[in-house]
């Protein structure tokens, strides 16, 4: 939303750019000039909606505008935002699931609103009209009536021709108000308005921003009292949300890593000392020392690096470690003083908020590894990490992942030292990981044999990731890449597991790309080649320099240098994240806008 004294559409549309990892099925927006509304859609990406506006003669300072992310009715022209109300005087636009929208819908229904779209969102401005009329109430009363009513998180504004107002109000999701002079922006996330406004604040849970023009804006709590806002300085670094020079921010973003791994260890590691630090877990340190087992909650990329912790902590500290997909979490097996441990990149996730939020009520401790600052997860956890990736915005999660496995790594090493469950360890590996940035860049070298290799597999529809210990996490990331960039079936798989039943699948036309690096399962999982081999299977091996026992059985290898078996991960994910790059690329696809997807996924 934008209000003030400028044209309205040139930060509607950079806001809209800056939120499309939420959705980009459809988008629409509402210019407002002399009260009057006009309206532009389109399904499809931004650029359809552009185009669209292109020719616009609207000379507004007034808008609001949404990017969409279909739950309730396919992504069409009809069901973009902004929806209108029946009299035409409530416009709105919305996150979030109305959850009893049918019930709410048939209510509206008996009462004579016809509805034009599929949405929740539609039912969900008509009941307020509804509420409105029939309670003879303002703009602002027939909302805080609505919301007392509805069943789920959301956020959304809503403009009253009639009362020339906008509401803007958060249940459970999120809000951010720019305030740059005469100046408002509102937005689900405040890097929509940086580089127009300077200081932002939070709209909170159960608050309402109330927007007209010419006037400051104000902010009420739910009982409709005024609050003072907590105004904060906008700090994001405006590179962080363009592509500088690569084609698209999953590959901007791939490269970014060797530079992520040095921010992450600055301030947290003393190369000298060979000690480490974190700040935001010392609240709950001795709680965590004491632990005899955790519970970790992730979804996605995340979760992967979940399970990478789970491999590092049962193995640096002798703990049993759970990791649970967040929306599978029972929260029941939970007891008060467990330790609950929440992974997220945007820290906004609703499966993962949900799980974390279960685990506090049961009275555990809850801890957050967590990419964007002073997100959801951040404010909700007892104690936590930052991964410092800075902005992420291929919707294929890349340097969040190797940035939340540093952290992890980081995490259960500073425990296994605090707890003496490792001795002599942590000088070898933390003198790796001084390194380890520049591995990484090495790594990167075999971008052109990668290349050349998802070109050749350009024709194939199914592929398999193995790997053992450390480089099972990294096979299912591999796959989990492929799957949702280039559309390719791709399964991750235990490499030892691949003889009890997956072998099945093997002949010519399923490349199978085994994680065969030095270390503890080298020579168990060189069998498992040798099987795959011997049965007519395709075998593309990432190998280390210098192999000559793996190159043996196959030609086909991409070569990442050598590190420790515990590091490894690191390293080997980065061949497996270019190789879903190229596939997706030479297929011709969108890769920071893969189908179906939206980077943060806010719903359940
Ligand atoms: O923001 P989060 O880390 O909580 O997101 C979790 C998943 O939605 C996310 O990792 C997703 O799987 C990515 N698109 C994977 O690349």
């Amino acid at each position: 939303m934008y209000n003030g004294k400028k044209l309205a559409l040139p930060p509607l549309l950079t806001g809209l750019e800056r939120l499309e990892y939420r959705g980009y099925d459809s988008a629409g927006l509402v210019l407002l000039e002399d009260g009057l509304p006009a309206f532009y859609k389109a399904p499809g990406q931004l650029q359809n909606l552009r185009e669209k506006v292109k020719n616009s003669y609207v000379c507004s300072s007034f808008g609001m505008a949404h990017t969409r992310w279909a739950t309730h009715g396919g992504a069409t022209e009809a069901n973009a935002h902004p929806h209108v109300s029946q009299s035409q005087d409530l416009i709105i636009v919305h996150n979030g699931i109305v959850e009893n929208y049918l019930v709410i819908k048939k209510k509206l229904e008996n009462s004579g609103f016809t509805f034009y779209s599929e949405t929740d969102t539609e039912v969900l401005v008509n009941f307020i009209e509804l509420i409105k009329i029939d309670k003879k109430l303002d703009l602002t009363s027939a909302v805080q009536v609505a919301l007392s009513e509805i069943v789920g998180a959301c956020a959304m504004m809503v403009y009253s021709q009639s009362e020339k107002l906008l509401v803007a109000v958060n249940r459970g999701g999120q809000l951010f108000a720019g305030v740059n002079g005469s100046e408002c922006f509102v937005a689900s996330d405040k890097n929509a308005f940086a580089g127009y406004s300077k200081n932002f604040f939070e709209i909170g849970n159960n608050q309402f921003l109330l927007v007209r023009s010419g006037k400051e804006p104000k902010l009420l709590n739910f009982n409709l009292e005024v609050l003072k806002p907590e105004i904060e300085e906008l700090d994001v670094d405006i590179n962080q949300l363009t592509k500088g020079d690569y084609p698209n921010f999953m590959l901007k973003e791939i490269h970014e890593q060797p530079e992520i791994m040095r921010q992450g260890m600055t301030g947290r590691i003393n190369f000298k000392t060979q000690e480490i630090c974190f700040g935001g877990l010392d609240e709950c340190w001795e709680q965590i020392k004491q632990a005899s087992s955790l519970v970790i909650v992730a979804c996605g990329t995340s979760f992967h690096a979940g399970l990478l912790a789970k491999y590092w902590l049962e193995k640096l500290v002798n703990i049993p470690v759970k990791v649970e997909y967040a929306s599978e979490f029972q929260a029941a097996t939970i007891k008060a003083g467990d330790i609950v441990l929440g992974i997220s990149q945007s820290g906004t996730t609703a499966d993962t908020i949900v799980a974390l939020e279960a685990a506090k009520d049961q009275g555990a401790i809850t801890l957050g590894v967590c990419n964007v600052v002073n997100s959801k997860m951040a404010r909700l956890v007892n104690a936590g990490i930052y991964t410092r990736a800075g902005v992420e915005n291929g919707v294929a999660s890349t340097k969040a992942f190797t940035a939340q496995a540093l952290a992890l790594l980081l995490f259960a090493l500073k425990l296994a030292n605090d707890k003496k469950t490792i001795s002599n360890f942590n000088l070898r590996i933390i003198n790796q990981l001084e390194s380890l940035p520049n591995l990484m860049e090495q790594a990167l070298g075999s971008e052109k044999v990668i290349r050349t290799l998802a070109r050749k597999l350009k024709q194939t529809t199914n592929c398999l990731f193995l790997g053992r210990g450390y480089s099972f996490p990294v096979a299912l990331e591999g796959a989990l890449k492929l799957k949702e960039i280039s559309y390719v079936h791709a399964e991750g798989l235990p490499a030892g597991e691949s003889k009890h039943g997956p072998l099945a699948l093997i002949d010519e036309a399923m490349p199978v790309i085994v994680i065969a690096t030095q270390g503890e399962f080298y020579y168990k999982t060189m069998n498992n080649i040798s099987e795959i081999k011997h049965h007519g299977g395709r075998v593309i091996a990432l190998v280390n320099k210098n192999d000559n026992e793996i190159t043996g059985l196959t030609k086909e290898i991409i070569v990442v240098p050598l590190v420790d078996d515990i590091l490894s991960p690191l390293i080997n994910v980065i061949p497996l994240q270019l190789f879903a790059y190229y596939s997706a690329f030479s297929r011709g696809k969108d890769v920071d806008h893969p189908r179906n997807l939206a980077k943060s996924v806010t719903t359940e």
